[in-house]
């Protein structure tokens, strides 16, 4: 990868104000290579579209002067929404890098053009889209007020978030060791209404993940998962910045968790 992950991270910001301009014929063949080609550590395949706002009739409210759209759908086997915020973030990281905005979108789109677009057959789903643009030099008044009502530039403290052992001992960023870098990438990671569902338990040598809170159900599944999928990338791909790796798998030995917090998946060093 020629650009750093995690300083892309710490830049990033959703974009919800274009500047109008189609992307150049060179980022769009890059951003189409590079989502045919992107892998999810859970053997879920994930279909990306890239599709033109004008011809498939896309629009969102929060969204000015963007013309193409990207989107992901996934077949709903187990762990698909992990899959796609995985590989959805992936794709967001690397537009970042060519100086493309976007922001995931669940609920602010005409939905049922966008499932049109993208073919949402029986047994799928298309739980987030994105516009893809060159960001306006001033954000609308729209989106100014949106980021402030969202508390968009704050996240909570890292020892709320993440814990040494066990969800009794909350973890400070210096006590973190090799995790330390990896975990504040996940803090600053974007998430539905930027509620921050993960949480961490770590021993330095695995990172359990969960999930606290949920929203209410939807058709769209659990619109967390994907949240915790994208905190996975970044966890991921920060760590490997540092040289190290790891992989992905489903402990029964996870530390346990207190009430409206739940298990999901663990990551070993290795
Ligand atoms: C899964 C997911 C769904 C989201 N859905 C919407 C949405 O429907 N409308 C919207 O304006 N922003 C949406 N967002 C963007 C979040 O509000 C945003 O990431 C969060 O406020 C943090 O701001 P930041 O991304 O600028 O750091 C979504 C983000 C994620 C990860």
């Amino acid at each position: 990868m020629s650009y750093s992950v995690k300083e892309i991270i710490k830049q990033r910001r959703s974009v919800r104000t274009f500047d109008e301009r189609p992307l150049s014929e060179e980022d769009m063949n890059a951003l189409r290579e590079y989502i045919s080609a992107t892998d999810t550590p859970f053997s879920v395949p994930v279909t990306f579209g890239l599709l033109g706002a004008k011809e498939y009739g896309l629009s969102s409210p929060v969204i000015v002067g963007a013309n193409t759209y990207l989107a992901a759908k996934a077949e709903r086997l187990p762990n698909h929404e992990f899959a796609l915020g995985y590989a959805f973030e992936k794709a967001c990281i690397y537009a970042w890098s060519k100086g493309i905005g976007t922001v995931m979108l669940a609920a602010s789109l005409n939905r049922a053009a966008f499932e049109r677009a993208m073919d949402v057959g029986e047994g799928e789903v298309m739980p987030v889209a994105s516009p893809v643009g060159y960001p306006a030099k001033r954000m609308s008044v729209r989106e100014s007020v949106m980021r402030k009502g969202l508390k968009a530039d704050r996240r909570l403290p890292f020892d709320k978030l993440f814990f040494d052992g066990s969800f009794e001992r909350g973890l400070k960023e210096e006590n973190a060791g090799v995790f330390a870098p990896a975990l504040e990438a996940v803090r600053w990671a974007p998430s539905a209404g930027n509620r921050q569902p993960w949480r961490v338990v770590t021993d330095g040598e695995r990172a359990h993940f969960y999930k606290a809170g949920s929203l209410p159900k939807s058709a769209l599944g659990d619109i967390q998962k994907v949240d915790i999928g994208i905190a996975l990338m970044h966890f991921e791909a920060a760590l490997s910045e540092e040289g190290i790796s790891g992989r992905f798998e489903f402990s029964d030995a996870a530390p346990a968790a207190p009430e409206g917090v739940s298990y999901t998946v663990t990551f070993v060093r290795e």
